[in-house]
């Protein structure tokens, strides 16, 4: 939801250590290696600074095989180690006032009332500054993390999440924003005609109820969503404050806007109540000489092993059936046949977006090289910004990721596209409220 036409930024950190980006030059220099959360603490004061609705972090609990082995997903760092976000959003919280966090959990392989109770302790320590990323997750080494032999089918994880959220809705509902006296007198902690069970039974969960937490600043936390399938896209237009999405194309944004105003519809509520945030990369340049210097020196800075086995991760397709010398469209074809593809919407995503001779290997490496976002000076990339914002429908905004290192493009992002876009009277010069609900949905 998001409730003004001003443009919202989320930062993008979930993987700034990783897939060759840490090696970029520059990149985490001086800083401890990941894990350490100086780097995250000086980034959060850094999007603060340039008052960004948020940091995201994604999530997959899980090593991924190549070619039945964990050796090459290790070896070179493909979206490996992943350490739970939810503490390092913490240790950023402790060192702002305003920045909010998006943290991922999966509908899938967690229980609802865990991740209630667990969203609304972290609502209380940060203030009311943390957004919950539900996700279905498509990738099999996270389930062979919690008793699947491999990812379970696509509608039976989407049944189970439209649950899942009836059962976070629930708990999030069963103690009232006033329930709680903490008399000193009469030694009354609770009203208890303000607080209920909730007695949910349904194919997936059985719970009790009430949420055993005291009402949190926000409530129920600024829910967030990512799934682009038909199923996807009817969860979020009930449930989402916001949708991250990105189609890799103006007309296909188009569609998505269009296909999540009429969820929204349908569940009852209005496109206003359905913010999108669009996954986009920058690098803020002074010329294009230094755009294709940074270029080059980002895809120096990728191993060459990495782009397959990263290509293998993202379509949850073991590297047996990647060949980096057959087209996309073959192989496509055989994994189809197959049946063994999870991740059906990135497939068909590269299907619709490589032609005939595409091969494997070079549709690998761009999904990873830097082409494309915006490149450019502050005054062009804000060029860009407010025309897709307004060809987009005005109603959220845009969730960023450098192409070059960190904490670096981030610092030269606020520092002079920020300025750019607040001179333009797009972007808040002061944050608006004081939980992300208020900064984000209601502003
Ligand atoms: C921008 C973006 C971020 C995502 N983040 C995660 C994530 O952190 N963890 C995860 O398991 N899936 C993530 N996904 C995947 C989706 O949540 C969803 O599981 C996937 O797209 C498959 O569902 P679908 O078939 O409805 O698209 C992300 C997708 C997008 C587009």
């Amino acid at each position: 939801m998001s409730l003004s036409k001003k443009i919202h930024l989320v930062a993008d950190l979930s993987l700034i250590h990783t897939l060759g980006k840490w090696r970029y030059p520059g990149s985490w220099a001086g800083y401890a290696p990941y894990g350490n959360p100086q780097i995250y603490l000086d980034l959060a004061r850094i999007l603060e600074q340039g008052k960004f609705d948020g940091a995201f972090f994604a999530d997959v609990a899980g090593t991924p095989l190549f070619e039945g082995k964990p050796e090459a997903t290790v070896e070179w760092g493909v979206a490996w180690p992943r350490h739970d976000p939810l503490p390092m959003a913490i240790a950023m919280a402790s060192v702002t006032r305003h920045l909010g966090f998006i943290t991922t959990m999966s509908m899938t392989y967690h229980h609802p009332f865990n991740v209630a109770r667990l969203y609304s302790s972290v609502d209380h320590v940060t203030g009311g500054r943390i957004a919950y990323n539900a996700v279905v997750s498509g990738f099999p080494q996270e389930a062979q993390n919690f008793g699947y032999d491999t990812t379970p089918d696509h509608e039976w994880r989407y049944r189970r999440a439209e649950e899942f959220q009836e059962v976070l809705d629930k708990l999030f509902r069963s103690v009232d924003p006033d329930a709680m006296l903490w008399d000193r007198e009469t030694g009354r902690v609770a009203d208890p005609a303000k607080v209920r069970r909730i007695d949910h039974e349904g194919e997936h969960f059985k719970v009790m109820g009430p949420l055993p937490c005291a009402p949190s600043p926000q409530g129920r936390p600024v829910q967030v969503q990512a799934g682009g399938s038909a199923s996807g896209v009817k969860l979020a237009g009930r449930w989402a404050d916001f949708q991250f999405a990105a189609s890799g194309s103006t007309e296909g944004d188009r569609k998505v806007r269009a296909d999540l105003d009429a969820a929204a519809i349908a569940a009852g509520r209005t496109p206003r109540d359905l913010g999108v945030l669009w996954a986009r990369r920058f690098d803020v340049v002074s010329g294009p000489e230094e755009a294709a210097y940074n270029r080059q020196r980002f895809v120096d800075s990728i191993p060459k092993p990495l782009a397959i086995v990263f290509l293998s991760q993202w379509w949850g397709l073991d590297g047996y059936y990647l060949d980096p010398e057959r087209t996309v469209h073959d192989t496509v074809a055989e994994v189809k046949a197959l049946g063994v593809g999870p991740n059906w919407s990135y497939i068909d995503n590269a299907v619709a977006h490589t032609d005939l001779t595409t091969t494997v290997g070079d549709y690998a490496r761009s999904r990873l090289n830097p082409d494309g976002g915006w490149v450019g000076t502050a005054e062009q990339i804000a060029d860009l910004m407010e025309a897709e914002h307004e060809t987009l429908g005005a109603n959220g905004g845009f969730m960023i990721a450098p192409r070059v290192g960190v904490p670096q493009g981030f610092t030269r992002f606020v520092n002079e596209v920020v300025p750019e876009l607040q001179r333009r009277g797009l972007y808040r010069t002061e944050y608006e409220g004081s939980t992300m609900r208020e900064n984000m949905c209601l502003y």
